[in-house]
């Protein structure tokens, strides 16, 4: 069994630390948020990731954390480097927590430790990774990029059955060790250089952000056409040369990978001089898609000023308590500027920078008196909203189904009006607005 440092506790490294030590290795997981580190200790976790509690709990004898390089590096065969590489204003990846762990590291380190990049990183930063390591000394130290694919909310059962492990190598050996420290992994596994491994996973996050924009453009289409995008994804994804994946219609995706990844691989081609155009319209189609939310209900009710709307569903998408990039966020904002009142609701996520919105604790009180409900993620709860409790609580039963989670004919059969996402058959007709008082 293998000693591993891992650097970051975010929902990445944490999770892969978790696992590995449930395969059995020694993991020590660093942050540099003292109270992250202290509540990890407590055996507390910092974020709402599911399954994730039980692993921590039943591996706490080989897991440490802590706030110290040494500790962590000390002994380590591998050093996991798991930090955010948000995007800068350029919307090129910044990497300052990728260099801060590499100019951390010790000077004297034995052996021959392997630095794993785990972070997502532009295509090049290994072999910048490994000229700064041979500039520091540090050649001794092996370095492999292995990618990371979880999706949160299934983190856990995404690292122990993953599609696949991605490891691109300059030395061929530490490619095979870092192979074999995922023994008892079942995922095919592709062996390839740094730079492609690097790439694999920024063309992955683009392309199903692609599937997601092209399917949101169907919708649109469907709303001129009268068609519905349910039925026409599903007939598209049956193709087998297609799958049914990633073809739901929605309001947009966010999170803290896709937009930041799609942002990163158009900024590095074009850094590199080449216009990748598909990226710019998959960016600016999923742009627009969160905006359509607000002139669906101006459809219905006309100005927005003084209206009350109830957001329901905060997190980027359900199972996490992630805000990063969140739909929602965009959302809440633009129904402000348009001069609405906005109370919403998450089972899990409790953001406290949005200004201006009132968070609620249920979805009962988040809809009472409100003139419209917007459904932003589709959280399992929000699955038997169509009652006549909330019905009649709102002031107008007026349903805008961002991500067509209900049944249209039984939400309109219990007395909302409904207005889906790609779903004109199923749309009800507009009513004049009440005057507002
Ligand atoms: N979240 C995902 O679903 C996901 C999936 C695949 C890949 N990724 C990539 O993995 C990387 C990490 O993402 P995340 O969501 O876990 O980020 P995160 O923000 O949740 O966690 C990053 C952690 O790193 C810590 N950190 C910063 N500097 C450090 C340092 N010098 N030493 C040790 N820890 C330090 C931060 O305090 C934070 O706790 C990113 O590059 C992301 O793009 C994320």
């Amino acid at each position: 069994m293998a000693k591993i440092g891992m650097f970051g506790a975010g929902y990445v490294g944490l999770v892969t630390g978790a696992c590995f030590a449930d395969l059995g290795h020694e993991v020590v997981i660093r942050d540099i948020l003292p109270e992250r580190i202290e509540m990890l200790r407590r055996g507390e976790v910092p974020i709402y990731e599911p399954g994730l509690d039980a692993v921590l709990e039943r591996n706490h004898d080989r897991l440490r954390f802590t706030l110290d390089v040494a500790e962590a590096v000390d002994g380590a065969e591998f050093l996991y480097v798991a930090v955010g590489t948000p995007p800068t204003e350029s919307g090129d990846a910044d990497l300052t927590a990728v260099w801060a762990v590499v100019d951390e590291l010790p000077l004297d380190i034995p052996g021959r430790p392997v630095v794993v990049m785990k972070s997502t990183v532009p295509v090049g930063t290994g072999s910048h990774v490994r000229a700064r390591l041979d500039a520091r000394g540090l050649s001794n130290v092996g370095y492999v990029s292995n990618p990371e694919f979880l999706a949160e909310g299934t983190a856990v059962t995404d690292f122990t059955t993953p599609d696949r492990i991605v490891i691109g190598a300059f030395d061929a050996e530490d490619g095979d060790r870092v192979v074999e420290l995922h023994e008892g992994i079942d995922g095919e596994v592709l062996c390839t250089d740094v730079h492609s491994a690097e790439l694999v996973k920024l063309a992955a996050n683009a392309f199903l952000s692609t599937r997601i924009s092209f399917i949101n453009e169907i919708a649109n289409v469907c709303e001129l056409v009268g068609a519905d995008v349910v039925d026409v994804a599903r007939g598209v994804g049956l193709d087998h040369r297609l799958g049914p994946h990633f073809l739901r219609a929605g309001i947009g995706f966010g999170g803290s990978c896709f937009p930041k990844d799609v942002s990163a691989l158009k900024q590095l081609a074009g850094n590199e001089g080449y216009p990748f155009m598909l990226l710019h319209a998959v960016w600016e189609v999923n742009e627009l898609q969160k905006r359509r939310v607000v002139q669906k209900l101006q459809k219905h009710l006309g100005s927005l000023r003084g209206r009350r709307i109830a957001l329901l569903g905060l997190a980027f998408k359900p199972n996490t308590d992630d805000m990063r990039e969140a739909p929602s966020r965009v959302i809440a904002y633009r129904l402000i500027a348009e001069g609405a009142e906005v109370a919403a609701w998450d089972p899990v996520a409790r953001p406290t920078d949005l200004a201006g919105v009132d968070i609620c604790d249920s979805v009962l009180e988040t809809v009472r008196g409100v003139d419209a409900a917007v459904i932003v993620t589709e959280w399992p709860e929000l699955a038997s909203f169509a009652s006549s409790e909330i019905r009649d609580a709102m002031a107008n039963p007026l349903v805008v189904d961002g991500r067509n989670l209900l049944d249209p004919e039984k939400t309109q059969a219990a007395g909302f009006t409904y207005e889906g996402i790609g779903r004109p058959r199923h749309a009800s007709p507009v009513q004049p607005p009440e005057p507002v008082a």
